[in-house]
């Protein structure tokens, strides 16, 4: 699994201390970064006690009532709270994940919380995703056709080319597979990472889309998909179950086919 780094010159210091409401029978430590870039301060780590009697079963639950009854000024994003909107990616104990559908039960000791590993930090849990969702848009994700619309109808698509999008068409952009690739730690400002290159090819296999040649031309180049070194830490991330590995193996695979 991905582990958080850290940036070389940043220290992480025990923070303050939160204790559970006396009565309390079944606490939980969760030990939670916090940085406010704002504050000149170096990030800290504050420690929260919390009593799972009183709370759901998912991180995110804890997160929540954290913010809620303890410490108003821990920031996260989230939404959903059931593994769709992608918002509520983060680093929990060692591995980038959704806090939404990790159980809290699933982890031993105390439950240590970080935001995605190698991305500026706006506060504490929030990353900053601006060159993630750049990336994804250079791919152009949509349908782009060439030919004229069918006057009477969409444009239809074979049972069996329709399930080539399973395994792609799921993806809901968390992040959490670029930002635990080793490739994308180094070269995220010219490696599209597997999260961009599997949303990439699900538009190369749509049997609707006409401009297959030119994606692929987009793609041939050592940075963008190149410096995917097979690593799988993508695939063994992914909340979703998907495997960006094999579909940036599949868009090397077309290209090589397209020049014999
Ligand atoms: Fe998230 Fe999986 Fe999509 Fe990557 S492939 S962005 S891990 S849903
Ligand atoms: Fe990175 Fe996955 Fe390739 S972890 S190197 S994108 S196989
Ligand atoms: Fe939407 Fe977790 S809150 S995926």
């Amino acid at each position: 699994m991905a582990e958080f780094t850290l940036p070389a010159n940043s220290v992480v210091r025990k923070g303050q201390y939160h204790k559970a409401p006396s009565g309390a029978q079944r606490v939980k430590r969760f030990v939670v970064y916090r940085y406010d870039p704002a504050s000149g301060e170096n990030p800290r780590t504050d420690t929260y006690e919390v009593d799972l009697d009183s709370c759901g079963p998912m991180v995110l639950d804890a997160l929540i009532k954290i913010k809620s009854e303890q410490d108003s000024t821990l920031s996260l994003r989230r939404s959903c709270r059931e593994g769709i909107c992608g918002s509520c990616s983060m680093n929990i104990d060692g591995g980038n994940t959704l806090a939404c559908t990790k159980a809290i039960s699933d982890i031993k000791g105390d439950v240590k919380i970080y935001p995605l590993p190698h991305q500026p930090v706006v506060k504490d849990l929030v990353s900053d995703l601006t060159n993630f969702y750049a990336q994804y848009a250079s791919i152009e994700p949509w349908m782009k056709t060439s030919t004229a619309t069918p006057p009477d109808r969409e444009r239809l698509q074979s049972r069996e080319d329709r399930e080539k999008l399973d395994g792609l068409y799921e993806c809901i952009l968390c992040a959490c597979c670029s930002t635990s690739c080793p490739s994308y730690w180094w070269n995220s400002d010219r490696y599209l990472g597997p999260a961009t290159l599997l949303n990439a090819y699900r538009w190369i296999v749509d049997s609707r889309d006409e401009a297959t040649g030119e994606r692929l031309d987009e793609l041939e180049d050592p940075f963008k998909l190149y410096r995917c070194h097979t690593i799988m830490n993508c695939a063994k991330v992914c909340p979703k179950g998907l495997n960006p590995a094999k579909a940036i193996a599949e868009t090397k695979k077309l290209l090589v086919q397209r020049k014999i």
